[in-house]
């Protein structure tokens, strides 16, 4: 049994299973270190898993140091071993910690404030709804006036016909790697509910505009879009 979001059953193979899964995977992460900010300091990234994203925003942020933080930790290990390799273990902070309890408070889980920007990439979509709503308070709270939070996530489609057709673009793109989706897909391994998260929970783009909006984010946007696949957020 894996926690939600580790996705696949062996860990050391996310990082090959999850660009055959998703389409675009490393062009959606570049979209959130593009727009990450190139002068910002400190770095909040919730969900780190193996540290891809957090890689890409190291090398587009020179001067950034992240706190980087994960439930699990067999991920934990990978993006530490990671971090080594490139150098930049300094640079990051780890933190084994639910994002669910730290936006509720809960003793233990305090990391600190003041954050130029906060990022995520396909976490936040095993949250309910109450709880994206009061995660993106939290993130709000965190933030310096001005800052940034851009979460790359799988999207509700706004009505039935489209799930289809979301389908189809899965589909294509591992056709087009000369993959068998169905293949990729047995390597995914089962989960259970764990902390705040649980299995897939996924909203439309309203209703994350909605949340982002009510949780004080003045100026919100979807920089980068595929299909069913988003990465949007907002200036607090
Ligand atoms: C699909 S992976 C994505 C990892 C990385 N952000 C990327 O894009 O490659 C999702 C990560 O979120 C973590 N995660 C899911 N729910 C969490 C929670 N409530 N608190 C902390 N980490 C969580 C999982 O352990 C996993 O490492």
């Amino acid at each position: 049994m894996i926690c939600p979001g580790e996705v696949f059953a062996d860990t050391k193979e996310f990082d090959t299973n999850i660009r055959q899964l998703l389409p675009y995977y490393d062009e959606m992460l570049s979209a959130i270190a593009l727009c990450v900010g190139s002068d910002s300091k400190r770095i909040l990234e919730l969900g780190c898993g193996t540290g891809e994203l957090t890689l890409q925003v190291l090398q587009q942020c020179p001067n950034a140091e992240v706190v980087a933080i994960d439930y699990s930790p067999r991920m934990i290990n990978v993006i530490q071993e990671k971090l080594e390799f490139h150098g930049y273990q300094e640079k990051v902070q780890l933190r084994q910690l639910d994002f669910g309890a730290w936006a509720n408070e809960q003793t233990g889980h305090d990391i600190g404030g003041n954050f130029d920007a906060v990022i995520s990439s396909l976490a936040i979509h095993h949250l309910s709804d109450e709880m994206k709503g009061k995660l993106f308070q939290k993130i709000a709270r965190s933030l310096k006036p001005n800052g940034r939070f851009w979460n790359a996530d799988p999207l509700l489609p706004e009505f039935p016909e489209l799930s289809d057709i979301y389908e189809q673009s899965r589909q294509r793109w591992a056709q087009q790697q000369g993959l068998d989706l169905d293949q990729v897909r047995n390597k995914i391994g089962q989960s259970e509910t764990y902390g705040y998260s649980s299995h897939d929970q996924l909203a439309t783009l309203d209703t994350h505009f909605q949340l982002l909006q009510q949780a004080g984010f003045s100026k919100t946007a979807v920089i980068w879009k595929y299909y069913n696949l988003g990465v949007f957020g907002g200036l607090r």
